[in-house]
Parts: structure tokens; C-alpha cells; sequence
């Protein structure tokens, strides 16, 4: 039986409660395809089922199942290419320079699905700034996703994902294989720890980045989300650091950011 319209508005505002996530209408049929294997992993009859469980017992997996099977994971090493060019070409050697006392750098890849974000940027560190080989660099990837967070401390891809953007010499020189698998190298998996975050649910001075990769998440958001997210961010992120959002994301906060374009990636510093 198809779910009502009262079910289905209680699924919207349940996601968009616990993870910001706003779904429209016209997205109501992303609610059978995705929670199917939730309600039928449980032995449920079916997406009703689902919707009663959720309104009449608290159960925290459960909820977080439901609110994860929601989640776009979509991701990929280098994805879109020019902003890592721009961390290589020009951000990442200006904070070298003024790191140098320091000899420490910290990366935030916020919302990193599976984590190829973040061992884009720890490939990238090695292979452009072999100076930098005895700093501490620390790159934290956080994601509200359980299951995506165990996979990227395992850092251990698919073939499919694999030959997504990267280049076919760093899969020689920074994985193992390992059976139909990929792993990362030991040496950058240190660089990277994971942790499960919930970025409505941050608080002011999470830590003191560098640098903030925010990528093709903040348009899952509502206007205020968004701007409540991007003010936490800014007081996470040191004077003279950065942000990067997605292509088609923008940081509507003027008193709190400014933004910059080189070629055609915007980025922003902290006012
Ligand atoms: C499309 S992926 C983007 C991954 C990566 N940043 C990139 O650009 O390739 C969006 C990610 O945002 C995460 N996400 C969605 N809502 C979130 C929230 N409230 N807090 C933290 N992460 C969230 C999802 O779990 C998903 O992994």
C-alpha cells in the first residue's frame, strides 16, 4: 500500500529535523527507493511500517538508519579537479609560508562521505610539498554518516571507485591492493582521522582549521541552516585560512566571509 501524504510529510520533517536535509515534495519517491532496504533489513511490511515505528518508540539506531539511508554519499578523489589545483598552486603554499615556526597544518574535509576527499588532500601534501614531510599535518574528515565514516578509517576502495579521479600514479605509489580492494598507504591514513558529525548540530570552536573543504553539502540545507553552518565555520577557521564550498554553493554570509574567485573556483577568507 502507498503511504499517505501524512506519512510522507512526517518523513520530510523527520530528516529535515535530525539532519538539516530539506526534501521536497517532488523528492517523495526517493522514500520508498532508499529506506526499502531499512524497513526490509528489519523484517518490516513496509514503508508505513517504518513510519509507525519511527513516530511511536524511540530508537536511536533505527532513527539514525533511517536519516543515513536519506544521505546523497556521492563523492570522489580530486572530484571536480580545479579546486585541488587551487590548494596546490596557490593556498596551501601561502599557509606553508606562514606555518613555517609553526611546522603544523589542519584540514577540515566537512561532510567527506567515504573519505576520498580528505586522502585527496593528504596525496596531494605528499606529493607537492615534500618539504613539509616532518610537519604535523593533521586532515579531519567529519560526515554525519556512521557507516561512511568506518569505511573512510578503513580507506579501502572499489575498483569503480578507484578509477574516479585518480590518477592512475598515485594509485601505484599511495594504495595496496588488497584482493578486489584498494587500500590506502599506511603513511596517509595517519594523516587522516574521521570522526561522525552532524554539522547542524556543531558548536562553535570545533577546532582550529587552516583550511575548510565544505563541498556539495550546503545545498541540502535551508538558507538558515546554511548560514547558522557557515558562521560556526567561521569561528573554527584561523584569520588566515580558507574555505572551499561546491561549484554551485555560495556563502551568503557577507559580515562573516569574503570571497575571492581565481580562474573559476571561488574561495573564501574569514572577515
Ligand atoms: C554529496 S556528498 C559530498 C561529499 C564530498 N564533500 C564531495 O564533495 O565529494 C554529501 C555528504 O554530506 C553528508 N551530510 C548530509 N547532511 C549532513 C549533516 N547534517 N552533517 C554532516 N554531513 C552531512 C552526507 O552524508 C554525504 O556524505
Amino acid at each position: 500500500m502507498p503511504c499517505s501524504d501524512v506519512d510522507l510529510s512526517f518523513l520530510r520533517q523527520f530528516i529535515q529535523e535530525r539532519s538539516g536535509n530539506v526534501l521536497g515534495p517532488e523528492r517523495d519517491n526517493l522514500f520508498e527507493a532508499r529506506l526499502f532496504p531499512v524497513w526490509q533489513g528489519r523484517g518490516m511490511g513496509g514503508l508505513e511500517e517504518l513510519v509507525q515505528k519511527l513516530r511511536s518508540a524511540s530508537d536511536p539506531a533505527f532513527e539514525q538508519a533511517v536519516v543515513d539511508a536519506m544521505t546523497i554519499n556521492e563523492t570522489s578523489f580530486f572530484r571536480d579537479h580545479a579546486p585541488f589545483d587551487l590548494i596546490r598552486e596557490k593556498l596551501l603554499p601561502e599557509l606553508i609560508r606562514s606555518r613555517e615556526k609553526e611546522r603544523r597544518l589542519r584540514l577540515w574535509s566537512a561532510a567527506c562521505s567515504s573519505g576520498q576527499e580528505a586522502y585527496s588532500l593528504a596525496m596531494l601534501i605528499r606529493e607537492s610539498f615534500p618539504q613539509i614531510g616532518d610537519w604535523k599535518i593533521e586532515i579531519i574528515g567529519t560526515d554525519i554518516h556512521a557507516a561512511m565514516i568506518s569505511r573512510a578509517r578503513t580507506g579501502r576502495y572499489e575498483r569503480m571507485e578507484i578509477n574516479r579521479g585518480l590518477p592512475a600514479g598515485y594509485l601505484l605509489k599511495y594504495f595496496q591492493r588488497d584482493g578486489e580492494e584498494w587500500q590506502v598507504v599506511p603513511e596517509l591514513r595517519d594523516m587522516c582521522h574521521f570522526e561522525q558529525l552532524n554539522l547542524t548540530h556543531i558548536s562553535p570552536f570545533f577546532n582550529q582549521f587552516d583550511g575548510i573543504l565544505l563541498r556539495n553539502v550546503l545545498f541540502y540545507f535551508s538558507a538558515i541552516t546554511q548560514s547558522r553552518i557557515l558562521r560556526c565555520l567561521r569561528t573554527s577557521i584561523r584569520s588566515d585560512g580558507f574555505l572551499i564550498l561546491g561549484p554551485s554553493e555560495r556563502a551568503e554570509v557577507p559580515d562573516a566571509w569574503q570571497s575571492f574567485l581565481q580562474g573559476n573556483v571561488c574561495y573564501y577568507r574569514p572577515l
